[in-house]
């Protein structure tokens, strides 16, 4: 597997430029992870564990204090490769309204390549098939303002895959959605993933948007604590719990189970698979 965002002994923090005395704290702590090209991974911790903070490590928004951070093996903290490096990783975050800049779906969208200098036809053919791949073609002429939160989110994706990432990092993209624009918006990641092989970094505080990751990476108090498969991960109920994070009802409902004595699969992660692991005990006792 070929390597793509890779932290080695990281550590960061906030430095108070005005108030030399503050202690500052560290955000991220000698955290090493690697991230391979076209994977899935999600990242998982309760407020202020250094979410944004890694998110913002990915593509140079911040560098290291000590440690390096390399994005397909450039340095992030190479200055003269800034423009290399954000042009290979895109950002996409929690709020909609501040992403989108002009007063036409289509416009919006065309911003991102336009800044890079692309050429007018080749910006008119990515933003075409930008607002295909996140399926807001039919909106093009519209006034953002006028969609829902899910749909505004998918203009901003748009926005961002018009620039042609090879990643894409999303910091909780769906906290201020509804369950549909929720469904809406992971959707389409996962299709820019699965049919696209762009690879994904989807901070969430959703277990069952986590669920759908090919990796789940835990963080708490600028660390990694759980790195695994979703179902590695949240099979660590009593650690998940420990730190502030729910498990999946489906993985918790399954623990009390075979606490009572039902002899049950310890892996289930949503309701689909319990139901089916039931009846197939059933089935056998029968
Ligand atoms: N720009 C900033 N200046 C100073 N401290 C900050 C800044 N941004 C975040 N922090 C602090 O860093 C810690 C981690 O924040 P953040 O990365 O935003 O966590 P999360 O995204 O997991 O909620 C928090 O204690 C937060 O208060
Ligand atoms: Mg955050």
């Amino acid at each position: 597997m070929e390597k793509y965002i890779e932290f080695d002994n990281v550590s960061f923090s906030y430095i108070d430029e005005y108030d030399t005395d503050a202690d500052n704290e560290t955000v991220i702590e000698n955290l090493s992870l690697t991230i391979n090209k076209g994977d899935f991974v999600c990242v998982l911790g309760h407020n202020g564990c250094g979410k944004s903070t890694f998110a913002k490590l990915c593509n140079a928004i911040e560098v290291p204090q000590s440690g390096k951070v390399y994005v397909d093996s450039i340095d992030t903290s190479d200055e003269s490769r800034l423009y290399d490096i954000r042009r290979k990783v895109g950002m996409v975050f929690q709020n909609p309204d501040n992403q989108i800049v002009a007063t036409v779906v289509e416009d919006d969208v065309a911003f991102g390549p336009e800044n890079l200098g692309v050429e007018p036809s080749e910006i008119r053919r990515r933003v075409d098939e930008a607002l295909k791949q996140v399926e807001m073609y039919d909106f093009r002429h519209s006034e953002p303002h006028r969609l829902s939160g899910g749909q505004k989110q998918r203009v901003a994706i748009a926005g961002i895959i018009a620039m042609k990432p090879e990643c894409i990092v999303l910091d909780e993209p769906t906290a201020m959605l509804d369950p549909r624009g929720r469904r809406e918006v992971m959707n389409t990641v996962k299709k820019l993933n699965e049919e696209f092989g762009i690879t994904v970094i989807f901070i969430t505080h959703y277990m069952d948007e986590a669920v759908r990751a090919d990796r789940v990476v835990v963080m708490d108090d600028g660390r990694v604590v759980l790195d695994g498969t979703p179902r590695q991960v949240f099979m660590q109920i009593d650690k998940l719990k420990s730190i502030g994070l729910d498990v999946p009802e489906a993985t918790e409902l399954t623990a009390m189970l075979i606490e009572s004595g039902i002899d049950l699969r310890t892996d289930i992660l949503d309701m689909n698979e319990l139901v089916n692991e039931i009846t197939r005990l059933t089935e056998a006792e029968n």
